[in-house]
């Protein structure tokens, strides 16, 4: 019989988390997945019926998941998660000047504090032992491209993605001593809502100066859609960092990954500051 794997995958209901549900599950392991809506819960029991727990919390809230914690500590009865999947969260686009101060720190809350809150908690059923050989658990963290590359009109989204990879970096050096690996994913554009979520949303810079530009902001968005990979390759991915014991630290997955790890790491920030000079305002 097949040993269970536990894994917590945060934000299931749709793109990313829902296909990694199911490609660890058809592996092997027991999904325990979160998702915040009450009518997500009944259609994910009925999706999957068998390994697969579905769990209840906004990552902003802390009571919720301390329950969540208590419940999944009885499913793994003393044993371990071998995976934590930091994927819930959202995109926010518009111009840094005139951004709302309340929909910033939103984003803050969520892709940063959210991404804290569900990892401490169920740290303690992360951690081994380096001294003693005894494996911990994996986090892997659903960052971005915009993670490690900022694009104008899309800063709140690109600072909380930049900011989880530097908390990536820090929990893996702090929990280095519990065997704790800390990975991050920073895929480019992936089917799924989450653009779609941001897409013409910009009523609120309609008569700014930004209005033109917000236009071609969606356009880029729309572009970018045409270019998304399946959420499969991400999950398939996830499933890879699982299995193998010692992998790279991060992994950039976009279409042309070659091409966009040359420019992030290659072309000078002032070039870059022209090209999208160019891009939104010639
Ligand atoms: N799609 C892309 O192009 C792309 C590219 C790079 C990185 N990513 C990252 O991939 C991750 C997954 O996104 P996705 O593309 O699969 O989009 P998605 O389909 O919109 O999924 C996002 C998931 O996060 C959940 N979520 C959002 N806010 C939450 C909160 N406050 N508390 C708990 N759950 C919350 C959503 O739940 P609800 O259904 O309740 O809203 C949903 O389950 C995100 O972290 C995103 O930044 C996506």
């Amino acid at each position: 019989m097949l040993e269970l794997k536990y894994v917590l995958i945060t934000g299931v209901s749709s793109g990313i988390g829902n296909d990694a549900v199911e490609v660890l599950i058809k592996n092997g392991y027991y999904v325990l997945g979160s998702v915040r809506k009450e009518a997500d819960v009944e259609r994910l029991k009925a999706q999957y019926p068998e390994n697969f727990t579905c769990l209840q919390f906004d990552v902003t809230n802390l009571e919720a998941i301390k329950k969540a914690y208590k419940s999944v500590e009885k499913i793994v009865k003393g044993g371990r998660l071998k995976g934590l999947i930091n994927n819930a969260g959202f995109a926010l686009g518009g111009p840094i000047e005139l951004l709302e101060d309340e929909k910033f720190r939103y984003q803050i809350e969520v892709n940063l504090f959210g991404v804290r809150n569900v990892t401490n908690a169920f740290l303690p059923l992360l951690k081994g032992d380096k001294k003693k050989k005894i494996a911990g658990g994996k986090i892997i963290m659903i960052s971005s491209i915009s993670g490690v590359f900022n694009t104008p009109f899309n800063g709140a989204y690109c600072v909380s993605k930049h900011a989880m990879e530097s908390l990536a970096e820090i929990y893996r050096r702090e929990l280095y001593r519990y065997n704790i690996d800390v990975v991050s994913i920073q895929p480019g554009p992936i089917e799924s809502k989450l653009w779609s979520k941001n897409i013409n949303k910009y009523e609120e810079y309609v008569g700014s100066e930004y209005e033109k530009l917000m236009e071609e902001s969606n356009r880029v968005i729309k572009k970018a859609e045409k270019n998304a990979l399946p959420a499969r390759v991400v999950s398939k991915l996830i499933l890879k960092i699982l299995e193998r014991k010692r992998t790279k630290l991060a992994f950039v997955v976009n279409k042309n990954w070659l091409f966009t790890i040359l420019v992030v790491k290659y072309i000078p920030a002032r070039w870059m500051d022209a090209i999208f000079y160019r891009q939104f305002f010639k």
